[in-house]
């Protein structure tokens, strides 16, 4: 099987200090892959990149065989790629139906908005009770399933999820999870950034530990999951 994204040593820096040190990652379609590493490890700096929010120094990052080198962000999302940001930035002051209206900006046609819609109030039907609420007033877990599916509202082949429970009581993290794993069901292939890495391993398919810029260890998410060098990545002392 293809990858559908690949990353080959990509040196991303910030103030003239790279924070990304040679990443080489593949995202296989249809699958869920996951980005582990602690706070700091360069995991939100590894989407920047792809979406050339933080353009890298060095290094190429394709997209269904297509060098993102050249292409602005609004580009990169038009080939397929949805992101639902770090800290979900959803806009507190509109309605929910307005912030999924958002997602879908670039698309003209209104039956296939609708029918978009339609898609992420089946995935989320506390959205439709909630669609004319002011989303600043939402839980933090409607919030959340919010960003989500503005994410879904761009109709991605791609969706990039960076700590998607963050901030997020248990409960709502493990619908959280399982809402990521429908999704993947349907054939959308999920880049998944996350600290809970138990919660994670469980719903990926394959996984990368960053630490300090790159990529100590790779594997499908049963070996990573009961490799000690895993473990220790959380607790530090592996360099
Ligand atoms: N805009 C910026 N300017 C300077 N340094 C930055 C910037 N953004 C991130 N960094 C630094 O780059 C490093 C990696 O940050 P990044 O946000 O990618 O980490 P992360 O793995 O996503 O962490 P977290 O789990 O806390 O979200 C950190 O040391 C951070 O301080
Ligand atoms: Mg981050």
């Amino acid at each position: 099987m293809n990858p559908i994204l690949t990353a080959r040593g990509v040196y991303t820096t910030y103030d003239s200090v790279d924070v990304l040190t040679g990443v080489d990652i593949d995202v296989l379609p249809g699958k869920i892959t996951c980005i582990l590493g602690v706070n700091g490890a360069g995991k939100s700096t590894l989407i920047r990149s792809i979406l050339r929010l933080t353009p890298p120094r060095v290094g190429a990052i394709t997209f269904n065989g297509i060098n993102l080198d050249r292409l602005k962000t609004h580009e990169i999302v038009r080939l397929g790629i949805g992101c639902i940001p770090e800290g979900r930035r959803i806009f507190g002051r509109m309605t929910v139906v307005e912030n999924l209206h958002v997602g879908a900006y670039a698309e003209r046609s209104s039956a296939k908005i609708r029918a978009r819609l339609e898609r992420v109030f089946q995935i989320f039907p506390r959205l439709k009770e909630r669609e004319k609420q002011i989303a600043g007033t939402l839980s933090g877990g409607e919030q959340a399933m919010v960003s989500i599916g503005r994410g879904l509202m761009t109709d991605p082949q791609m969706l990039i999820i960076d700590e998607p429970s963050l901030g997020l009581s248990p409960l709502f993290v493990q619908e959280n999870f399982n809402v990521i794993r429908d999704i993947a069901k349907t054939g959308v292939t999920v880049l998944l950034v996350e600290q809970n890495v138990n919660q994670t391993l469980a719903i990926a398919d394959y996984g990368y530990v960053l630490l300090q810029g790159h990529v100590i260890v790779e594997g499908s998410a049963d070996e990573l999951g009961s490799n000690p060098d895993v473990q220790r990545a959380y607790f530090g002392g592996v360099k």
